[in-house]
């Protein structure tokens, strides 16, 4: 039977066969776009893109490198006009310089890269045809390593947080590692700074066991940095500025509607890996955000504001609700199966009670000045809080990446991207919500949550992989009609409340994609791959409105051998061209709705 016929509204469309493409692959019925590239002009004024003459002053006015999160911000009610806001995550010198020297990159390649981190904010309008256009605005922004941050909430000005150039520990140069994100109900964005610590040098030299052992937490280990930044500022050696790495690892909220406003790094919310961060409203109007702990073995968190939203979209209201993620409490979960333990056999077989599935509890760590950590002040609590979390009994979960609410069914949708160490000699054996030895393909889970409460239950909705692997589970549907999917990391709902999962490493030997799958009725866990993007990159960022879809396509042709000298891709200009990190835009052929016929 062909994967497609009749299907709910959002996800009728003829599944994406797995391949090998270098290109995007769309369903049949739908036409693409490349929105904005790697280098493209963002601020008015800037340069067009030249790779072989690229210089820092350009780049700073030029589109970043490694574009993740994606999210489109309505100016008004017609859909035509958005702010379109992404991250970049990180640089690959070797793909971005022809001759890249990685023992001795020069000054301005560095600068190059601080410059190509961060964020873009480019004003969009629709195009007759469909698409989506970048057009000159005064929205337009770069945010790079270079823009001045506002640290805020209760560890703001902490003695941990200081450095020579900046004595306050409340004003901090740029972000990095921004990996997933998402918009909040006020029309703010959150972005998460995940993978921070490989920007910086010479942890071996702290030889303090307390600061050791917080370093080591957080993996900052070794001498020389891969990047060798801390050549050209030393803000990115630790033994000369041991507390810089402190003011990374946050999660960010900027402001896309004033150009002009100072982005905050909210440190109510915690420091560690932050794939993302995502809020809900509760019913009695105060916000809850959850986020996600991207190691393996690491945690999953809420945040639960005293403050409440108010409504609309004033800039009155927005400066309000941009203030609830400072004052709060912050909880990490704990995870508890209901199936005897002997049931879990590691290879993926459902239990018999037919589910992973069980309950679980929110677990407070710190409430404004207040601890309730043994042995850790509030401040090394959102500090540390890998630290803090260890010590409470929370479940050590498989890569925990994109968190967030499922606006039509209210449930929390976690991607668990893949653990090859679970089940490993020394490490944590696989549980019911973590339930298969070296897992290679992940899972997503499914949370019914007491938003501001401390109980939950889940169920795993889908245990990913190969369906003809026994070892996978999709939500109870017919695994002969399902895509095979691999490595989630981002989620996202279209207005039906369908999931839509982007992938990030599949490990089944074709490329990444970007996949929807009913959560409620008949065809809950039909998974249906809707676009491929080309080899070597990775999916991200997606975006599912009703008549347009955009997704990230990162690191297009990084694969093993390739570089600038010997590229694995030419997406998306072809020929013989360097391949760029875009933003692609999908609309249906006809201009109908999206996976509706
Ligand atoms: Fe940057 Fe967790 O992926
Ligand atoms: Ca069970
Ligand atoms: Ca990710
Ligand atoms: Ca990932």
């Amino acid at each position: 039977r062909r994967p497609g016929g009749r299907a709910v509204p959002g996800t009728d469309f003829t599944a994406v066969a797995p391949n090998t493409e270098d290109a995007v692959v769309t369903a049949e019925g739908y036409e693409q776009g490349v929105v904005i590239r790697w280098g493209d002009p963002v601020v008015p004024g800037a340069p067009e893109f030249d790779f072989n003459n690229q210089t820092a002053a350009a780049q700073e006015q030029q589109f970043g490198y490694n574009n993740d999160f994606a999210e489109l911000v309505p100016l008004d009610g017609s859909g035509k006009r958005n702010l379109l806001v992404v991250n970049h995550e990180y640089t690959t010198e070797t793909h971005m310089f022809l001759g890249y020297d990685e023992e001795n990159p020069t000054e301005e390649q560095v600068r190059i890269a601080w410059a190509a981190h961060g964020l873009s904010v480019v004003y969009t309008e629709r195009e007759r045809n469909g698409g989506l256009k970048v057009r000159p605005s005064h929205y337009n922004r770069r945010i790079t390593l270079n823009t001045p941050f506002e640290m805020r909430g209760p560890a703001a000005g902490s003695d941990h947080l200081k450095t020579s150039a900046d004595p306050t520990g409340t004003k901090v140069l740029g972000t990095q590692n921004n990996c997933a994100g998402s918009m909040t109900p006020w029309g703010t964005i959150l972005s998460g700074e995940e993978n921070f610590n490989q920007y910086f040098a010479n942890a071996d030299s702290i030889t303090d066991p307390k600061a050791k052992e917080r370093l080591a937490r957080y993996g900052l280990k070794g001498a020389t940095s891969n990047r060798k930044w801390e050549r050209f500022d030393k803000r990115w050696d630790l033994a000369q500025e041991p507390n810089e790495a402190n003011r990374f690892g946050w999660v960010i909220e900027i402001d896309p509607h004033d150009p002009n406003s100072t982005p905050i790094k909210h440190t109510a919310l915690g420091r560690f890996k932050h794939e993302g961060a995502a809020v809900k409203v509760a019913e009695d109007g105060r916000v809850v955000a959850y986020s996600g702990d991207d190691e393996r073995f690491d945690y999953i968190y809420k945040f639960v504001s005293n403050g409440k939203m108010k409504r609309g979209k004033s800039a009155h209201a927005r400066r309000h609700n941009m203030t609830l993620l400072d004052d709060g409490t912050l909880y990490v979960a704990k995870f508890t199966g209901n199936s005897p333990e002997s049931e879990i056999d590691g290879t993926g077989k459902l239990p018999s009670d037919g589910a992973f599935d069980g309950t679980g509890e929110w677990i407070p760590l710190a409430s404004g000045n207040k601890s309730f950590v043994p042995g850790f002040t509030a401040e090394e609590v959102y500090i540390f809080t890998r630290l803090a979390a260890d010590k409470v009994g929370a479940t050590k979960m498989d890569r925990p990446e994109d968190i967030e609410p499922n606006p039509v069914n209210g449930r929390i949708y976690c991607a668990l991207t893949n653990n090859s160490n679970r089940g490993s000699t020394g490490n944590a054996a696989p549980d019911e919500a973590n339930p298969r030895v070296g897992n290679k393909h992940g899972h997503v889970l499914e949370i019914d949550d007491d938003a501001t409460g401390t109980s939950l239950r889940w169920t795993l909705l889908l245990v990913c992989g190969d369906p003809n692997d026994a070892g996978t589970y999709f939500g109870g549907f017919d695994k002969s009609r399902v895509s095979p999917i691999s490595c989630p990391d981002n989620v996202a709902f279209d207005r039906h409340g369908n999931l839509w999962i982007s992938t990030d490493g599949n490990a089944l030997k074709s490329n990444d994609g970007l996949f929807a799958v009913p959560v409620d009725g008949p065809e809950r866990g039909f998974v249906k791959q809707f676009l491929t993007v080309p080899n070597g990159a990775e999916t991200c960022g997606p975006v599912v409105r009703d008549d347009l879809v955009t997704v990230s396509v990162q690191h297009p042709g990084e694969l093993d051998d390739a570089s600038a000298d010997n590229p694995a891709s030419h997406w998306p200009d072809g020929g013989d061209s360097q391949p760029r990190p875009s933003v692609v835009a999908v609309w249906r052929k006809d201009g109908g709705e999206i996976g509706r016929r």
